[in-house]
């Protein structure tokens, strides 16, 4: 039998101790031992942005990211950008503004999205477009996300702070 890694981390606010095969990556504990599968599989090649979280507050691809290296960190999932019940304002604008379609990628952009607004709290367009040039997807065309974003910013989505809570909109079970 494979020996187990065991670690303790935050997750969305909440202290978590799992085990595993030690040779699982981030993703793969997530979704197979912490059953937040919010964050999507893609290419696990680090070419899609599908399964971005944030790491100590830094958006990281948890396809390339060994979960043995993320003992005592803190990690935010789509799963915690809900606040007390309330979507983000990025999650609302992506769905009022149809920047969701499939749906697949939406996990990974509005993560990483949270990363530029923690950054910048009023980006550009140009600054918008580099910041999630890493994040690939089939259905919208992009201009809907861009616009999500802009609208998501004029409502006050920067500097919300995030915590735990239900499942919401981009965390579709996969
Ligand atoms: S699944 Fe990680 S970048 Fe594609
Ligand atoms: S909404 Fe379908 S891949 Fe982006």
């Amino acid at each position: 039998m494979t020996e187990q890694a065991h670690i303790t981390l935050k997750v969305n606010n909440e202290p978590v101790e799992v085990s595993f095969a030690p040779y699982k990556t981030l993703l793969e504990v997530l979704r197979e031992d912490l059953n937040l599968c919010g964050t999507k599989h893609g290419c696990e090649l680090g070419e899609c942005g599908a399964c971005a979280v944030l790491l100590d507050d830094l958006p990281v691809l948890s396809c390339l990211v060994l979960a043995v290296e993320c003992d005592g960190r803190r990690v935010t999932t789509i799963e915690g950008l809900v606040t007390d019940g309330r979507l983000h304002p990025l999650q609302e604008a992506f769905a009022d503004l149809g920047a969701a379609q499939c749906g697949y990628c939406t996990p990974g952009f509005l993560i990483t999205a949270k990363a530029l607004l923690d950054e910048h709290s009023h980006p550009t367009r140009d600054q918008i477009r580099e910041a999630l040039a890493g994040n690939l997807c089939r259905c919208t065309g992009y201009q809907q996300i861009f616009e999500a974003v802009e609208a998501a910013i004029q409502s006050g989505a920067a500097g919300v702070e995030v915590e735990r809570g239900p499942r919401s909109a981009g965390q579709e079970e996969a």
